[in-house]
């Protein structure tokens, strides 16, 4: 297929996402692109990534003559920390990386992250490449630059707004990707339909079988139409003081759930997202701002990917209003106690609602339970 290139418009931090098949082997020709030919390459990458996919990329730097060091962290979320950060740091330094050197994060949002904020920090400032290798991190995580590490008081608390150079997806990868992991970044695909592009909604609608039969065109259209919504509300919001809060759709229900599961694996982040997501919907037709109709169209798509449009299809543990409203009074989207949520007035139309009334909310959490 030919590669589609979608364009971040953010002034002189301005980049290209490339996606297509095979691209993960073309870095010498993107590094080209963005005039780092001559840049020394430090790889950060996960142990599980690597030890699937490194000797193909390896193959593929070394018969381009291309210099490279390659640093492993271990895999999953425990790694977004402050000990993995300075180690990083630190061999970065002492390998004498240097700010005309070029980081090249090969893997998951974590390692995406994570990397980014590393060379946000490097010597004040790396340029970083993003080549995301999981469906969550290709339409979500990798576009839009935000970096961080965890805090021992919560996610993502500590951290830079920093742009990469360039983000090269490759299709081929989702291949390989677990099957859970697949629905789980599915879910943030549905969440840019739900947002602002209904024709994208119907579109999803209408391809569904495609897509999850891992058609590489329909895939790749799935993946750059969501790059697309993505990169035109970060081009208009930036740094998240306004509209770029709607990209967190399902996201205060879904970190509600996640806490409550204890993140302990049993709910992936997209999984529960996707709950998330119906939830927004069902209460805003419960405060009758969109129209009921529009429900069992979100819940069927959710459905037929794998994912639960409700608490209780997500999971057999017992859960409780009160300490779902907990949990959701402190997302890092409340405000001094005030409840921001994304609703919707229609199938593709999101909008962020201030103060929302705690009381609607618990009602509606309790029923929501019950289903
Ligand atoms: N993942 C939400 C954002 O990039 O703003």
């Amino acid at each position: 297929m030919t590669p589609i290139t979608v364009p971040v418009a953010l002034g002189d931090r301005s980049y290209d996402i490339f996606i297509g098949e095979g691209q993960r082997f073309q870095l010498a020709t993107h590094l080209k692109d963005v005039g780092l030919e001559k840049s020394r390459i430090f790889i950060l990458t996960d142990e599980q990534v690597w030890a699937a996919q490194g000797s193909a990329l390896t193959q593929a730097l070394d018969a381009d003559n291309l210099r490279y060091d390659v640093l492993q962290v271990p895999s999953g979320e425990a790694t977004k920390a402050f000990s993995t950060l300075e180690t990083v740091l630190e061999t970065l330094i002492e390998h004498g990386a240097e700010r005309s050197d070029v980081l090249i994060a090969f893997g998951g949002g974590v390692v995406g992250d994570l990397a980014g904020l590393v060379a946000g920090l490097m010597k004040r400032g790396m340029p970083f490449i993003q080549v995301p290798t999981t469906l969550l991190s290709q339409v979500d995580s990798s576009v839009g630059g935000k970096t961080a590490i965890n805090s021992r008081f919560g996610k993502n608390l500590i951290g830079l707004f920093n742009q990469p150079k360039r983000v090269i997806i490759d299709i081929d990868t989702l291949k390989t990707l677990d099957p859970r992991e697949w629905q789980a970044g599915y879910a943030e695909v549905i969440k840019y339909g739900l947002i602002d592009r209904p024709d994208f909604f119907a579109w999803l609608e209408a391809n569904s079988s495609d897509i999850l039969s891992g058609n590489v065109e329909t895939l790749a259209h799935a993946v750059a139409t969501s790059c697309r919504a993505k990169a035109a509300i970060v081009s208009a919001d930036e740094t998240e003081r306004g509209q770029r809060a709607l990209l967190n759709l399902g996201h205060t229900f879904g970190h509600a759930i996640e806490r409550a599961y204890g993140f302990d694996g049993r709910v992936l982040h997209g999984e529960a997202v996707a709950t998330g997501c119906a939830m927004a919907y069902r209460f805003s037709a419960d405060l009758g701002l969109c129209d009921p109709a529009d429900l069992p169209r979100i819940e069927s798509l959710l459905t037929r990917a794998g994912l639960a449009p409700t608490l209780s299809a997500l999971g057999k543990i017992a859960l409780s209003a009160d300490e779902l409203l907990e949990h959701m009074r402190h997302d890092k989207k409340a405000e001094s106690g005030a409840l921001t949520l994304i609703l919707a007035k229609g199938l593709g139309q999101a909008f962020v609602q201030k103060d929302v009334d705690p009381h609607s909310l618990r009602r509606f959490l309790e029923a929501e339970i019950k289903r």
